[in-house]
């Protein structure tokens, strides 16, 4: 049985999906020959530590590890500290600054730790420096549920479609503009009513603007670009228009001819924008579905479709990254 000791940095909405979803699958990692324990978790009010693993259903019932923590260690003291083999970094993103995650990622990776990520900040305005880091100190550094939540993407190229060559992505990568946009062509309902649904849901960033004015997709889509065309991708190469403009009638018009339109993020051509979509296209998704529709040399266009968000789900493309690494 191979040993995983696990940092868990950042207790939000996604760091208790992990634990629940590492807590749940010990089965299935066990049939793996894999003993993953989450021997620290890190949030910003302080750090709970056990060597023999955290006691999942102890922490679970808080939103903060306030009343449990068992040190004061926060972020990157923590990830140093701590005898683990790999972090797990989910704190809340940032595309201006990265911070917090960037540090703690680079800190996981400079100490040779392996590294699983869904931030997406850090890897929008420092993707090429965390690859060269982590493979100067020999580390793996996945990050899947960066882009389109648990909807197969990274994985897909890069195992399933290795030896393709990959000539464009094109898709939604926004869940919720695509849960304001389908709420508003097919319930009628505002654009206003839809965006507070939308973060009913937890779906919205914690300031919107990021889904609606197209910069979440921008963030992925430099991503993309980085991760997948190997560029050098920067937040203000891309070409950014929001869904703010997208009026009902508009919609409708649109409805009329058997078209919908979604906001589609583009690589490599760097582009987010509202676009019009066939009804009948595989990538024309409902709800906070996210699509992506990967054009290649030897396969034609593959089309994947999956929930780009949720706790659980964000949790499911982080295990599958984690059992990559060890199995
Ligand atoms: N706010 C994002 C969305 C979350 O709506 O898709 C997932 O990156």
């Amino acid at each position: 049985m191979k040993e995983i000791k696990a940092s868990l940095v950042g207790f939000g909405v996604v760091g208790h999906g992990i634990l629940e979803v590492i807590k749940r699958k010990q089965p299935i990692l066990r049939d793996l020959d894999l003993d993953l324990k989450v021997v620290s978790i890190s949030d910003h009010t302080g750090s709970i530590m056990n060597e023999a693993g955290v006691d999942a259903d102890c922490v679970l019932k808080d939103k903060t590890l306030e009343k449990v923590a068992t040190s004061s260690m926060k972020g990157q003291e923590a990830i140093k500290a701590v005898d683990s083999d790999l972090v797990i970094e989910v704190t809340p993103t940032n595309v201006v600054h990265g911070q917090p995650g960037l540090g703690h990622m680079e800190a996981a990776l400079s100490s040779g730790k392996n590294l699983v990520t869904s931030n997406k900040g850090p890897l929008v305005l420092a993707f090429s420096r965390l690859r060269k880091l982590a493979d100067d100190n020999h580390c793996q550094f996945k990050y899947e549920a960066t882009v389109g939540g648990t909807m197969p993407l990274m994985s897909l190229i890069e195992r399933t479609l290795v030896g393709n060559t990959i000539y464009s992505i094109e898709g939604i990568f926004n869940g919720t503009c695509n849960y304001i946009l389908t709420r508003m062509a097919q319930e009628n309902i505002s654009y206003s009513h839809a965006l507070s649904e939308a973060q009913d849901l937890g779906y919205a960033e914690s300031d919107p603007t990021y889904d609606v004015e197209g910069i979440d997709t921008a963030g992925k889509v430099v991503i993309l670009a980085n991760a997948i065309f190997g560029m050098d991708a920067k937040y203000s190469d891309v070409k950014v228009t929001g869904i703010t403009q997208v009026t009902p009638e508009a919609l409708a018009m649109a409805k009329k001819r058997g078209y919908v339109i979604k906001l589609i993020g583009e690589v490599p051509s760097l582009t987010v924008k509202p676009m019009l979509v066939p009804i009948e296209s595989p990538i024309n998704v409902d709800s906070t579905l996210n699509s992506a529709a990967i054009v290649t040399d030897l396969s034609g266009t593959i089309t994947v479709t999956g929930l780009g968000a949720g706790s659980i789900e964000t949790a499911s493309a982080i295990l599958s990254d984690i059992i990559s690494i060890y199995r």
